[in-house]
């Protein structure tokens, strides 16, 4: 890896993990969601990065993939279970990180099992190491005390622009064998729950993606796809373009452009038995012998 390379991915992982550790005391009874995600986003800015994607906050069995609506009106309840998901980039290097907080003091011992589980897999990463080894490693941790993980999300492989780049981190035993590679970019993302361990889509999309070079003609559209371009390739918030035209005009020039595969749905993800569901992530750069934290 270049050294002009490290230092931009380590820049985005001290943003995204102090703007993290500054966001904990948004996250309280009575908050309005949209208002924390807003606060975070313009707290990523003004750290010195940019948003590699939109907030994520997530409430008890809302795993992944929700961003707040313009308009939402969601509060924080005395005793929800909420996932803050963000991420600073710096051209296009990314840090990725999450936690949990729970408000109601129920579900200690999912979130300990939960966070023992990320620290532990972080300790077997080195080049050469299975992914296989390491999802097996936190299923055992969190069926051990009483949860299961998500079997259908996974930690990801980080690339410049790209979120979702090459290798994915199970978060169970697989029965494949990808190693990890010395100088990749990784985000170690496990989720648990107390429900059945899988996450189902919900209808209605928050978060979009476009894909890089795609032309489009569409004189409505053209408003925001410039901004959508300017992204190369990262999600956006549908509420990130409220303001450029009415609602309703906006979810036609996204169904449009979603029908036409020209930008991706990401719909919010929710436990399949409507379990609690909590998560941790890092990101890390692999070293010779281990990896480092980026985002600590
Ligand atoms: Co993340």
């Amino acid at each position: 890896m270049e050294a002009e390379e490290e230092k931009k991915i380590l820049k985005a992982g001290e943003i995204s993990g102090k703007v993290r550790e500054w966001s904990r005391k948004l996250v309280k009874p009575g908050a309005k969601i949209v208002e924390i995600a807003d606060a975070i986003e313009a707290e990523i800015n003004k750290e010195g990065g940019r948003l590699a994607f939109p907030v994520n906050v997530c409430i008890n069995d809302v795993t992944a993939h929700y961003a707040p609506k313009f308009n939402d009106e969601t509060v924080l309840g005395e005793a929800d279970v909420v996932s803050i998901d963000l991420g600073a980039h710096v051209d296009g290097y990314i840090g990725d990180t999450a936690y949990t907080i729970d408000l109601g003091g129920e579900y200690g011992d999912l979130l300990e099992a939960n966070e023992r589980a990320l620290e532990e897999s972080l300790k077997l990463v080195a080049p050469g190491v299975s992914v296989s080894e390491i999802g097996k490693t936190v299923q055992e941790i969190l069926e051990d005390a009483g949860f299961k993980p998500i079997e259908n999300l996974s930690g990801h492989e980080i690339g410049q622009y790209n979120l979702h780049a090459g290798l994915s981190i199970p978060n169970i035993k697989v029965p494949y064998d990808w190693r990890v590679e010395e100088g990749m970019v990784l985000a170690f993302e496990p989720f648990a729950t107390n429900g059945y361990g899988r996450v189902i889509e919900s209808a209605q999309a928050e978060i979009y993606g476009m894909d890089e070079g795609v032309k489009v003609r569409d004189r409505e559209a053209r408003k925001i796809l410039r901004e959508m371009e300017e992204r190369k390739g990262l999600p956006f918030a549908v509420r990130w373009y409220a303001e450029k035209m009415s609602p309703v005009r906006l979810g036609m020039v996204l169904n449009q452009l979603s029908q036409q595969e020209i930008i991706k749905r990401y719909p919010p993800l929710h436990e399949k038995e409507k379990g609690i569901v909590s998560q941790f992530e890092h990101t890390v750069i692999v070293t010779e012998d281990g990896c480092k934290i980026t985002t600590k």
